[in-house]
């Protein structure tokens, strides 16, 4: 409802305009505009709309708002376009406006949006209510997943992936150009532990792909790093092992390239099964940039030398002990590290084209434990000036992953969990309950349709239970409520997906759920009369609504509550109305509203990065 909500504060503005000509035009000239204040009606009893304005500009006006919104409704009344739209403005409580569309408008834009793949989405690029166009070219990066080179993907990782894959879907769907990045950790003292140990044990590894995999890698790993934490000679050896790595040395190159090759191809892994796509571009492609950006960061007077680290004080942030927190960008022994690497990163991606990627949103999808780290870059990088007039920055920051017991998710032998065993045991769990269920209904189905169903549904029900809660709160992961078939859960939706597309086929309204689909002729003109139908019709149109929400606040748990809240209004409306048995008109035009509602179900879980089922 996003172009009627425009047309509708246009109107206001007018009304407003004409109501109280001398004080618009000279809170325009102060640069301070009025505002109609127009938002969705609070609760349903109010209408589709309210504008709130009149309360604020009571002490502007020196009126009282009742008065304020009895002007404002006089004019509305006078302009045809408002009459064709709503019916008559009314005014609550203290000086609200409620505004109630005509249900004819309501079917017409419904039906509007059935030749329509994108469901009355409109792309940014068209959405009246946006902003400029210039910062619509621009492309959005979303850096998310970048899992840790020689280390296995933990849960905080799966979570980044789903979550970062989830918002790249939405604003890729609204039309801009995306850059995924996975920003790896592939550089940086790890490397020269884990050369220098392997070297010693398994040789063969740094020159020989595929020599050892990566539950090894990670087992030397850890070996390394007990040496390195426990043996000076070793740290010694280690630490010139970084250095010859960074100045390029071709047997350490070698040695590491075939470490990032074995580690990416197991991350591969666990993007195929998650269909994620993601550009690779870790902490090494930075390499080159740090030096400058420490030396920048001198020349601009902001770095301090501090017990020898290269530092850059930040304002408003104090320790414990009262003092400025600083950022350091430049290690005590020289070396770099991981908020230089992101500075770098970030000047990279804001600057201009050729020289970078020319963004203009910047996204980073990690563990709430980084909130810190990314305040600092974001606060240093501004005063650094290296974030562009309209350069937005955003930390999308999520909470823990924890056990059935409220304590971070491990194994029942303590370890870490790994992603593939967990993502196994959840499609494995899907595949007993469909067996389950099959035998129960007696029916039998072939071993395709069984693997496909429980593989789809497994992972569903992880993307799904991971991205309906709200992201910065911890969530308890639990295979049997993410599994479970009532409830909002993927399971759930995705039968809902199933049982309404296949009302509408029973129906003769097109087995293909996809509303702009070719399918049977649809209705000229939508009837309805029921207020259930009415109910079901609001929901679908806030649809546009909500994706573009996602958009601003990166919540996608906002869809999945309106996903579910949707399946509910349309079991209401099944529940109450009769469909294939229904007289014409009603017929086709309940027929259209369960295709409507299908689809739109369909498209929501597409944007959450889950597909639906034909059968289940
Ligand atoms: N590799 C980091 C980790 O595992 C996440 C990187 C997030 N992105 C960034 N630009 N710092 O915690």
């Amino acid at each position: 409802m996003r172009r009627i909500a425009h047309a509708l504060e246009a109107q206001l503005c007018t009304a407003l305009e004409r109501a109280f000509p001398d004080e618009v035009a000279a809170a325009q000239q102060a640069g301070t505009p009025l505002d109609p204040q127009l938002a969705p009606a609070s609760q349903p009893e109010f209408g589709d709309f309210q504008a709130n304005g009149a309360l604020a500009l009571a002490r502007r006006l020196k009126q009282p708002p009742r008065t304020i919104a009895g002007a404002i409704v006089e004019q509305l009344g006078g302009d045809p376009a408002f009459v064709e739209l709503c019916e008559p403005a009314e005014i609550a409580g203290p000086g609200f406006i409620n505004l109630t569309l005509k249900p004819q408008r309501l079917a017409e834009e419904l039906r509007a949006r059935l030749g329509d793949g994108r469901l009355g989405v409109l792309s940014a690029a068209d959405d009246p209510g946006h902003a400029s166009s210039a910062e619509l070219l621009a492309p959005v990066i979303v850096d998310f997943s970048s899992p840790n080179i020689a280390k296995e993907m933990h849960v905080g990782h799966l979570r980044s992936t789903i979550i970062g894959d989830a918002l790249a879907r939405v604003l890729e769907f609204r039309g801009y150009p995306v850059l995924r990045l996975n920003h790896v950790g592939d550089w940086g003292t790890q490397f020269g532990m884990l050369i220098t140990h392997l070297k010693q044990v398994a040789p063969e590894a740094l020159t020989t792909a595929d020599a050892i995999d990566l539950g090894d890698l990670v087992a030397f790993y850890r070996q390394a790093k007990a040496r390195f934490d426990a043996d000076a000679a070793f740290q010694a050896t280690a630490r010139e092992e970084v250095v010859k790595l960074q100045s390029g040395d071709p047997v350490s190159r070698r040695a590491w390239q075939l470490l990032c090759e074995q580690s990416r191809r197991e991350f591969q892994q666990i993007y195929d099964r998650l269909d994620i796509r993601l550009s690779e571009r870790g902490e090494s492609f930075y390499n080159p940039l740090l030096e400058t950006v420490v030396a920048d960061l001198q020349a601009l007077g902001l770095l301090v030398t501090d017990a020898g680290a290269g530092c850059v004080f930040l304002e408003g942030v104090k320790g414990k002990d009262g003092q400025p927190l600083p950022l350091i960008v430049r290690k005590s022994d020289g070396g770099f590290n991981y908020a230089t690497t992101d500075l770098a990163a970030l000047r990279y991606r804001f600057a201009a084209a050729p020289d970078g990627d020319g963004a203009g949103r910047l996204i980073y999808v990690t563990d709430a434990g980084q909130a810190s780290h990314f305040a600092a870059v974001f606060q240093v990088a501004r005063r650094a000036g290296w974030v562009p007039v309209g350069g937005r920055l955003e930390h999308v920051p999520f909470g823990l992953v924890q056990g059935d017991d409220g304590k971070k998710l491990k194994t029942r032998s303590g370890d870490t969990v790994r992603l593939k065993d967990l993502l196994d045991e959840a499609v494995d769990r899907a595949e007993a309950d469909l067996r389950r269920r099959l035998a129960e209904e007696g029916r039998t189905e072939d071993e395709t349709f069984i693997q496909h169903t429980a593989t789809t549904v497994g992972i569903a029900a992880v993307k799904y239970a991971d991205l309906s809660t709200n992201r910065i709160t911890s969530y308890q992961f639990s295979f049997d409520r993410m599994l479970a078939l009532a409830g909002n859960t993927a399971p759930y939706l995705l039968y809902a997906v199933v049982r309404i597309a296949g009302i509408a086929r029973k129906g003769g309204a097109g087995a293909d759920t996809a509303v702009g689909a070719p399918g049977p002729e649809l209705p000229a003109e939508l009837r309805f009369s029921e207020p259930q139908e009415w109910d079901l019709v609001r929901e679908l149109l806030k649809f546009d609504a909500v994706i573009a929400e996602v958009e601003e606040e990166l919540l996608p748990n906002r869809l999945c509550s309106y996903l579910f809240e949707l399946s509910q209004v349309f079991n209401r409306f099944y529940d109450k109305v009769p469909v294939l048995k229904a007289e014409e008109p009603s017929r086709s035009s309940r027929l259209a509203l369960c295709r409507f509602t299908a689809a739109t179900l369909k498209l929501g879980l597409g944007l959450l990065g889950i597909p639906t089922l034909e059968r289940m």
